[in-house]
């Protein structure tokens, strides 16, 4: 049995306040929670649309305490912050830590007697289509969480604090609203990791052992609008290259939580955490190599093949070799590094760590959907070349 999940309503090219008002009236909704962070609350986006929503009468409060990498009993703090405030709609307008917070504290707020920790796929919470429903107004283009039932967020391990993902389809937002004006406050180093970390989820998933055609149509679209829009994007920021970006994220979101990622992401999330390099930089310099890698796969090449030619089909894009070698020509064009020691990784210090990081990865829930099964001494080879 194969099963396919994604919000029910995806709007885009669309202003926000406009489609939550519609919406207000189509479910007969409101009282607003909005979950966001702090720089967010400051930006005239969202001022403008908290005016917005109260001069059409929407009763609203605000939670923007959200920091980055939060701990997921920060849906605890929210809900007393609330004051006994019934929502009947939680509005999330961030990137992935917001967004992953909003989809636990809707769970909770649903169901206080599960623990935050123990919701996972295999748990039942009956809380489909009931109120307060979870709307989400992605700030980044990249995570996807908009339109997956995934989330990532800390959790306390033996006096640790370790990042922890996982997820239930009963979390998928009710809808993802894309409006660009969120967009362009985004700092450019931002904008392009996040939107290369949904570019890896794309290439990771086609060829990830659950991929299956829907997620594949979904996710070979969306690569070749990161292609073909992340360099104008980030050279003008012009509304259609922010438009088509922000779709390519959320079709990544929905075609990668449906098919898995693999290796990329299984060495990115130690290499990440021990060097505390943003999760979209880490993925963006391992993935060349690994797609090189998995080039021994049948399975790979055949896909990756396949996605060369839609990309040589973009204007500006020449003949290449491989895959990989269309990467890196994205990378040149939007001045993305290629190796470590290009974002100052101290040598020595990655050198001890190399055996750690193999050690991770190759524990790391993500590699089992990665069409070949490295061994210790290939991830280790990996990591030296990415140097
Ligand atoms: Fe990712």
């Amino acid at each position: 049995m194969v099963i396919f999940s994604m919000p029910r309503r995806i709007a885009y090219n669309v202003n926000a306040s406009e489609e939550l008002l519609n919406l207000s009236t189509m479910l007969n909704l409101k009282n607003f929670l909005i979950v966001t962070d702090k720089i967010i609350e400051k930006t005239d986006s969202f001022v403008s649309l908290v005016n917005e929503l109260t001069k059409n009468g929407i009763n609203i409060k605000v939670y923007s305490e959200i920091i980055p990498e939060p701990n997921i009993d920060i849906v605890n703090k929210i809900i007393e912050s609330m004051g006994g405030y019934v929502p009947d709609l939680i509005v999330s307008i961030g990137g992935g830590s917001v967004i992953d917070v909003s989809k636990i504290l809707r769970a909770k707020i649903l169901r206080p007697d599960i623990n935050s920790q123990d919701i996972s796929p295999f748990l039942s919470l009956n809380i489909e289509n009931k109120k307060p429903l979870l709307v989400v107004i992605p700030t980044t283009s990249g995570t996807g969480s908009d339109a997956s039932f995934a989330y990532v967020l800390k959790i306390k391990e033996n006096n640790n604090e370790i990042k922890y993902a996982s997820g239930n389809y009963e979390l998928v937002p009710y809808e993802s609203i894309l409006d660009i004006t969120f967009l362009k406050t985004l700092p450019k180093k931002q904008l392009i990791i996040t939107a290369i970390d949904g570019l890896a989820n794309d290439l990771e998933g086609i060829v990830a052992i659950n991929s299956n055609p829907l997620t594949e149509g979904l996710a070979i679209q969306s690569a070749r609008m990161f292609f073909k829009y992340l360099p104008d994007a980030v050279m003008t920021r012009s509304d259609e290259s922010l438009a088509n970006l922000h779709l390519a994220a959320t079709l990544s979101g929905i075609a990668f939580s449906n098919s898995g990622v693999g290796l990329v992401h299984a060495i990115a999330h130690p290499l990440g955490s021990l060097f505390d390099i943003p999760h979209g930089m880490a993925v963006s310099i391992i993935m060349p190599y690994v797609i090189e890698y998995n080039y021994k796969s049948d399975f790979a090449r055949s896909k990756y093949d396949e996605i060369k030619i839609v990309l040589e089909k973009i204007d500006g894009f020449q003949e290449r070799n491989n895959l990989k070698d269309h990467l890196i020509d994205l990378y040149n064009k939007i001045g993305q590094p290629l190796r470590l020691r290009d974002i100052g990784i101290d040598k020595n210090n990655y050198m001890r760590k190399i055996e750690e990081i193999t050690e991770l990865a190759l524990r790391d829930p993500d590699l089992a959907f990665n069409p070949i099964t490295p061994s210790f001494e290939e991830i280790k080879e990996l990591l030296s070349k990415i140097y």
